[in-house]
């Protein structure tokens, strides 16, 4: 591995690499050091540009080597000009990084990534996580993928695709009779028990880093250069310190030029623990019970809550809290207004990005950029019963010109004939 060390995010001890998560000194996260990169930023960016189109092409900035036994071509996702949505907002330069076009369809791709190639190394025989289910998803794929066993732990109540897309890979799906902090707990205790690789939990240190990518991808896709805004789903809040981070990490290398990004994140009202630390200006964030249809957001004790908090903070960002109601309207503009159809998590983004532009937070020309981190397909119970049915008629014209017809705008018949006309 090209990562020198593990070091704590707490107290700075360092470890050498191994399948562990928790420092012995302080009981504080261990992160991936990795030495600094052997060219210069130049050459960097071409090295980049020339690589594969996948989140490998940082290859020189993650802390595991390429695995292509176990890859399925996470990365690379669009980065769409979102010019109608923006439009409605006054905002001219709003994008949507819709990371639901990655191999099972969540970011959690990028992050498994990274997690099965470190758990092939070590020598792994089962692959593992605590899932809210997209997480359960990447693994089970992975894990088919490199040839091992995958067994994956959610909480009950979990969405039908989500829970499809698990068992078709060939998981073993635990369903535990708790929310996901219970089976974070549970999966804390097997982890320490069985010589598993649990992808977020002993190997959390490389499978965290994968998040960065979403960063490194969306300079590169904006022409090396960083955006002014970003608004980010929390739920463990790894997703976005890793973003954070790595936005600052391409300053230090010199590829971008310097610049404030300032870094929003956004929780469903039903489980909003960081925003609510964020709103009482306190450093710690309390555990809350999720109540809330964005089943994939619904962590009441994050990981990474404090640390988000701090990143948050440090932008100058803010963190935003959104109805389900508020989630699922976004869900349905995005899809009908710019043809992008995600997830409730997405949903809460784009409903907190409404929120912001409301507060006036941006500038009409700043670059923005929410990002969708799932598919809406895999959801689809959340616009359940909000849609247009479909016209039903009889196989013929006369049927379609009556029933349909009339419900339509703007439509003739082609020139020279009329309505009806043979
Ligand atoms: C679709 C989706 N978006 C965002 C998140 C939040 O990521 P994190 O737990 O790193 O904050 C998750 C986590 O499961 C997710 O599934
Ligand atoms: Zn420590």
């Amino acid at each position: 591995m090209p990562a020198h060390a593990l070091r704590c995010r707490n107290c700075g001890r360092t470890y050498t690499l191994a399948p562990q998560y928790v420092c012995e000194e302080c009981l504080g996260p261990l992160e991936t050091e990795r030495p600094r990169p052997a060219v210069d930023a130049e050459a960097l960016r071409a090295r980049i540009g020339a690589g594969p189109a996948s989140l490998w092409r940082y290859e020189d900035l993650l802390p595991v080597a390429h695995d292509p036994v176990a890859d399925l071509g996470a990365g690379l996702t669009p980065l769409v000009h979102a010019s109608t949505l923006g439009g409605n907002l006054g905002l001219r330069r709003l994008f949507l990084k819709n990371d639901g076009c990655n191999p099972t369809w969540s970011f959690k791709d990028r992050v498994v990534t990274l997690g099965v190639a470190a758990a092939r190394q070590f020598g792994f025989q089962v692959l593992a996580c605590a899932s809210t289910g997209n997480l359960a998803n990447s693994v089970a794929a992975h894990a088919a993928r490199a040839g091992i066993q995958a067994c994956v732990f959610v909480p009950e109540g979990l969405e039908a695709g989500k829970q499809v897309l698990s068992a078709v890979y060939g998981a073993t799906i635990v369903e535990v009779d708790g929310t996901y902090d219970d089976v974070n707990r549970l999966c804390a205790q097997v982890a320490d028990e069985y010589p598993w690789g649990f992808v977020n939990v002993n190997l959390r240190p490389y499978y965290s880093e994968g998040a960065k990518t979403l960063g490194y991808e969306v300079a590169e896709q904006l022409g090396w250069r960083l955006p002014d805004h970003v608004v980010i789903p929390l739920a463990s809040g790894n997703l976005l310190l890793k973003i954070e981070r790595a936005f600052a990490e391409l300053v230090e290398l010199g590829i971008v030029p310097p610049a404030r990004v300032r870094v929003h994140g956004a929780q469903p009202s039903g489980c909003a623990p960081i925003v609510a630390a964020y709103r009482e200006g306190s450093e710690s964030v309390r555990p809350v019970r999720p109540q809330t249809i964005a089943h994939s957001l619904a962590i009441g004790n994050p990981a990474d809550g404090r640390y988000a908090l701090e990143a948050i903070r440090r932008s100058g960002g803010v963190a935003v809290e959104v109805t389900d109601a508020e989630a699922v309207a976004a869900v349905r503009e995005v899809a009908a207004r710019e043809g992008v159809f995600t997830e409730t998590a997405g949903g809460v983004a784009v409903a907190a990005l409404r929120r912001l532009a409301a507060g006036g937070i941006f500038g009409p020309d700043d670059v923005i950029v929410v990002y969708l981190t799932g598919i809406g397909l895999k959801t689809q119970e959340s616009v359940a019963g909000t849609l247009r049915e479909p016209v039903k008629i009889r196989a013929t014209l006369g049927a379609f010109e009556a029933e349909v017809l009339p419900g339509l705008a703007q439509v003739r018949p082609r020139a020279g004939q009329a309505v009806g006309g043979a």
